[in-house]
């Protein structure tokens, strides 16, 4: 295949949004997977709502709003700077360690990340974490006032990067983004940082469900929507396989 371009998707892709986990355990000792369970799904939950009632309002506000949302409901007093503190994460999030070799393979392409975070956030983020070294572009939604899986935010990619659709591969972890992206016509690579089996033995069981395990049954396994990705990998490291490395 004859692509040119390579965009990322940022957040549970490149960047492990687990990794917030610490910081909302240290703030709320106990609560730690609760809050970083609910705070995602609510997240997220938040930029379809907002997008499908045409109330656009930024990711950092989406971001917050379902947080203070996740903290009332567990019934958790908090000051503005606790709130901050904990959102602070999202400009220092972890990186999956096989982000790094995987950009550094791919160098040779035109190489993007396309995200819903608001562009302060990401490119705070990004030069955060040395990536702005590695990447052409950094490419947020916020331009559109619409979130993914919005086609009008897949277009982004044509007109900031002019690659054509047939010429991209787009790269995401989440299967709602991956879908969205193949509905919008690009080439697509899911990766399935939770395989079928794993999910299914963490279910197997009498016991209460973790927090956790329930984020990944309704997050990270691919969706009945009648469409499905291009090829499925297991971490950013596969693309070697797919994309080989150009001198
Ligand atoms: C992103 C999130 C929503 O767009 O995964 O980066």
């Amino acid at each position: 295949m004859a692509i040119n371009t390579v965009v990322f998707d940022a957040y549970g892709t490149l960047y492990d949004i687990q990794s917030v986990a610490a910081v909302t355990d240290a703030a709320f000792p106990g609560h730690g997977d609760m809050i970083t369970q609910v705070w995602r799904m609510k997240q997220l939950e938040y930029t379809w709502l907002r997008s499908l009632m045409r109330r656009y309002e930024d990711f950092e506000t989406v971001t917050r709003q379902s947080l203070i949302y996740t903290l009332r409901i567990l019934g958790l007093r908090y000051e503005e700077a606790l709130l901050d503190r904990i959102m602070d994460k999202y400009v220092h999030l972890d990186l999956y360690p096989d982000a790094l070799p995987a950009l550094n393979h791919l160098q040779g392409r035109q190489l993007a990340i396309l995200s819903n975070g608001s562009p302060a956030m990401l490119n705070t983020l990004v030069r955060n974490t040395g990536l702005d070294r590695l990447l052409d572009k950094t490419i947020s939604v916020d331009a559109r006032r619409i979130f993914k899986p919005s086609p009008e935010a897949y277009s982004l990619i044509e007109s900031e990067l002019g690659a054509k659709p047939a010429e991209v591969l787009f790269i995401s972890s989440n299967p709602w983004d991956a879908i969205g992206a193949k509905a919008f016509g690009l080439n697509v690579a899911w990766i399935e940082r939770v395989t079928q089996e794993a999910m299914a033995a963490a279910c197997d069981s009498t016991a209460v469900v973790p927090p956790l395990t329930m984020f990944k049954a309704m997050r990270t396994q691919m969706d009945e929507l009648g469409l499905a990705p291009d090829h499925r990998i297991r971490g950013l490291s596969e693309l070697a396989g797919l994309l080989p490395s150009r001198p």
